[in-house]
């Protein structure tokens, strides 16, 4: 099968400010990114997403965007970041960068002259309503990071709306202006070398023209974010959002062999709808179905079936485990299964992508609230929205700045007793795990290409099969503690999280949070 590299590949997310400092100033920046390729290339990856590293008041860390074609200097230099493409590829890694399209810094000139008057050029390239009758907001729209969704600007008397915090003003994509000035700055960095982008909030990008409130929630309980009051029916997966993400492959699409993924958060039957009705639009609609899901082997295996018949014909499949976003998978489901979590992530049928640190098993670090940095958890303390606690420092070494900085880091590090060069000297680490997944996938037809098949829950067993033409793999998970008895047909385990590597024909045990990879004989194959 002829595949495109991002078909083939797997994704590295890392989070800049948190990768490799080299200035001492705590933040993670650029050339340590390039510093650090060579760490990548021997895990096996083949395509690294960086977080934002635009210029930016950093209000959410890089998020709110304040010159789309720019470097933040505490990322380095537009030539830092020249020399850090032309060390990818002379590597043979690609280079994805984060591109953030639904809002901007309120410092970003747009919004600047937007907010100046009225009759500014840029007025309605943001989301302006007037006052509802008694001076309170337009509409009941809500911010994702709590609280109205709406801000009086009091120089102009009309309320702008904003998805997320105040200082990240929504634009306005009804406006051609807009679309046309963001696609140059896709370009901008198109031109420059970049092999792909990771859309931030793809399917909020529209919404309802008409402003119409959105309706309460029944299912809302108290506690949790208050932007769940309310479902979201008019400010996100609006129908008009498909003509805009097409717009951006289209962009894309004038350069050759170039990646567009989506972030979407989203029912598999919405988010398939992402790939386009002509598969124009994402090629990767990131699927964050495992990052959700409860831990057991029916739920997953309920996923794994509706997803694989939910995407359209010529849809490529793709898995997350984690986000800069998301509580750890370390730390949601513990550090034993989050081995058998990396062998379900690199044994599915489709693109992984890999947080910065899961393959060294990095757990979240509890913050004190004296040193909370993300304006999520500042918004609505103490509710768990918080996303401190998995960005922090990669840790390198076991030296007192952890290899990650000479300095005071930006976030404490973890007192785990883990690091990247322990890991690497010991064959029964999480890094070496990972090692051995990639490079048995590389390696493997069946897992590159290979269809899905049998996909059985069992107790707390999920097993699976990826079958190509030529090789016919069987997978077995053991998603709880207690062994489990497995029968499978005969063939040989060629990757095991507990490091076996028997011939098997029938019956076998599986250890408590033990997962193998079988290759089934030739004689047994259909
Ligand atoms: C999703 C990003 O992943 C998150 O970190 C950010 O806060 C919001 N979008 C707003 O841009
Ligand atoms: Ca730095």
């Amino acid at each position: 099968m002829e595949m495109a590299w991002w078909q083939r590949g797997i994704v590295y997310q890392v989070y800049p400010r948190s990768f490799q400092d080299t200035n001492g100033d705590g933040v993670g920046d650029l050339r340590g990114i390039a510093e650090r390729l060579d760490y990548l290339v021997s895990l096996g990856v083949d395509a690294v997403w960086l977080s934002p590293i635009y210029p930016s008041p950093m209000a959410d860390f890089g998020y709110d965007v304040a010159d789309y074609c720019g470097i933040d200097p505490i990322f380095g230099t537009m030539a830092d970041f020249d020399a850090l493409v032309a060390r990818a590829h002379g590597l043979g890694l690609k280079l994805i960068l984060d591109f953030v399209p639904n809002h901007t810094s309120d410092q970003h000139p747009w919004f600047l002259d937007s907010s100046a008057s009225r009759t500014s050029p840029h007025r309605d390239w943001y989301l302006w309503r007037d006052p509802a009758p008694d001076g309170g907001p337009p509409n009941n729209w809500l911010s994702n990071f709590g609280g109205l969704g709406w801000t009086l600007d009091e120089r102009t008397g009309q309320y702008y709306y904003h998805s997320f915090l105040p200082q990240q003003p929504d634009l306005n994509w009804r406006n051609p202006a807009v679309r046309a000035a963001m696609a140059d700055a896709l370009r901008f960095w198109l031109n420059r070398g970049v092999d792909g982008f990771r859309v931030d909030v793809m399917w909020m990008m529209i919404k309802d023209d008409q402003f119409r409130d959105n309706p309460p929630n029944p299912d809302y309980t108290p506690g949790g974010s208050s932007h769940d009051r309310l479902i979201p029916l008019y400010t996100a997966d609006r129908p008009e959002v498909h003509d805009v993400v097409a717009g951006l492959r289209r962009v894309l699409d004038e350069y050759p062999d170039r990646v567009m993924i989506g972030e979407l958060y989203l029912p598999i039957d919405r988010l398939v709808t992402y790939y386009g009705p002509n598969l124009d639009g994402a090629q990767l609609p990131f699927n964050f179905q495992l990052l959700l899901s409860a831990w057991n082997a029916a739920t997953i295996a309920a996923i794994i079936e509706t997803y694989e018949a939910a995407l359209p014909a010529g849809g490529w499949p793709n898995w997350v485990l984690g986000n800069h976003d998301r509580p750890r998978i370390a730390s949601r489901i513990g550090a034993a299964q989050a081995r058998v979590a990396a062998m379900l992530l690199l044994t599915l049928r489709g693109t992984p992508t890999i947080f910065y640190g899961e393959e060294i098993g990095m757990e979240d670090v509890p913050i004190p609230p004296a040193e909370v940095q993300d304006p999520a958890e500042k918004r609505e303390p103490g509710r768990g929205l918080g996303r401190d606690p998995e960005r922090t420092p990669m840790l390198w070494d076991g030296s007192s700045g952890h290899g990650f900085s000479t300095g005071t880091p930006w976030l404490r590090f973890g007192a785990q007793a883990t690091d990247a060069a322990r890991q690497a000297a010991d064959p029964t680490s999480m890094l070496a795990l990972y090692r051995e997944l990639i490079a048995l996938r590389r390696g493997s037809p069946a897992l590159l290409h290979g269809r899905v098949a049998h996909v059985v829950a069992d107790g707390d067993v999920l097993s699976y099969e990826r079958h190509s033409d030529t090789q016919r793999l069987a997978i077995f998970l053991n998603l709880g503690e207690t062994p489990r008895s497995i029968y499978t047909s005969a063939g040989k385990i060629i990757l095991s999280t507990q490091g076996r590597g028997e011939t098997l024909a029938g019956e076998t045990t599986l250890g408590g949070s033990e997962a193998i990879v079988v290759e089934i004989r030739a004689s047994d194959q259909p």
